[in-house]
């Protein structure tokens, strides 16, 4: 690790959480750090496949597989914002005003329209705020949402699929191409590639431009 690189990461911005940790780890680097990633790394204590209670049971598979409803319909901030974005009441009662109107499952939201308080959905994936994620950037160069979040549209309940944790950023960070689709089909969960893989990849990767992004302040800014 290169003092010199590092110095771009200690910015005002930058939390202090993010700070001591990079300190331990440049200056440090002993067994307490490595046994910590260590733990950190496991499926269990990164929490995937955990099932999460949530306000309303909110099924993607009646609203993505059987409706045909786009993710950006109700996620629609993810192609023009670092957040993917979680819709509001309102737009569920665009529908569920008109059908399963009565439903007891759909009092939560009913609820929350005429007290004017926003459902509270639990976060499922969640990256530590010393952490850089866009979502918009992905979305562009074409990486799919099943790449990084499975079968949604199979999930009666959203589970976190990827660790999520900085070797599981870089190792697609090092090496994009194979991960890569035509752009209009980012949310196409049953897109495969036609032909080659690699080559289709390759391609891809010169067509929009796409480099191996690994350094520091690609995510830590
Ligand atoms: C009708 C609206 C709607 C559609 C369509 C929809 N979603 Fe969702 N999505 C939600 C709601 C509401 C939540 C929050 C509750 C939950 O986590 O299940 C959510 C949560 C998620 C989460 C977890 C968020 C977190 O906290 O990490 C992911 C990932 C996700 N959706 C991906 C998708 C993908 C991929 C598609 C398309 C295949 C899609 N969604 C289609 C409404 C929708
Ligand atoms: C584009 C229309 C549409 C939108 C928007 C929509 N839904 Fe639905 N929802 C449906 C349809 C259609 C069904 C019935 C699906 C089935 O049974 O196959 C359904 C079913 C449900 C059910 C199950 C109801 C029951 O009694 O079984 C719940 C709960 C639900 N939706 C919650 C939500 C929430 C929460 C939102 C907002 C985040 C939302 N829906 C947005 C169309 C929509
Ligand atoms: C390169 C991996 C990657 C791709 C591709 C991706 N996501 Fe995510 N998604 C994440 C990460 C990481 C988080 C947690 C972000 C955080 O904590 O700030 C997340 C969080 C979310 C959330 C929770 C709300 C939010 O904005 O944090 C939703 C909803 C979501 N993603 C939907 C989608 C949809 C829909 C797509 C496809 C259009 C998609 N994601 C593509 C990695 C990805
Ligand atoms: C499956 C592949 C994949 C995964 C996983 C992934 N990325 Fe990316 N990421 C990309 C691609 C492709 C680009 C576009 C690179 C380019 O344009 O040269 C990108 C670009 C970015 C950029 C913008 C870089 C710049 O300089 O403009 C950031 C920030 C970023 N990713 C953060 C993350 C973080 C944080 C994670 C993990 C939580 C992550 N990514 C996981 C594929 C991935
Ligand atoms: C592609 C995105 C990406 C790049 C590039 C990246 N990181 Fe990270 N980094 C992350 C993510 C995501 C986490 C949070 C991991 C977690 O939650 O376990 C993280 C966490 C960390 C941590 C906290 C300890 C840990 O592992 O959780 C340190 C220290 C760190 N990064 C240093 C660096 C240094 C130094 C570089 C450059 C050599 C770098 N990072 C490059 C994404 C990245």
């Amino acid at each position: 690790m290169q003092p010199a690189g590092m110095a771009s990461l200690f910015r005002p911005r930058h939390n202090t959480l993010a700070r001591i940790s990079l300190l331990v780890l440049a200056v440090g680097g002993g067994g307490g750090v490595g046994g910590l990633l260590f733990y950190v790394r496991s499926p269990l204590a990164r929490g995937m496949q955990d099932p999460i209670e949530q306000p309303i049971q909110f099924d993607h598979r009646h609203h993505t597989r059987d409706e045909g409803i786009d993710c950006r319909f109700c996620h629609n901030t993810v192609d023009s914002s670092p957040h993917a974005g979680i819709p509001a009441t309102q737009l569920c009662l665009n529908c569920h005003s008109q059908i399963w109107n009565q439903s007891p499952l759909l009092e939560p939201v009913r609820r929350s329209f005429f007290e004017g308080k926003p459902l509270t959905w639990k976060k499922v994936n969640d990256v530590p705020d010393f952490v850089y994620f866009n979502h918009s950037i992905h979305v562009a160069k074409g990486v799919g949402c099943v790449t990084c979040h499975g079968r949604v549209d199979k999930m009666a309940a959203v589970e976190k699929m990827q660790p999520m944790t900085m070797s599981w950023c870089l190792s697609c960070h090092r090496n994009p191409e194979p991960n890569l689709r035509p752009v209009e089909e980012v949310t196409n969960m049953d897109w495969k590639p036609e032909g080659d893989p690699i080559e289709a990849g390759r391609v891809l990767a010169q067509r929009n431009d796409i480099h191996t992004r690994t350094s520091c302040s690609t995510c830590h800014r």
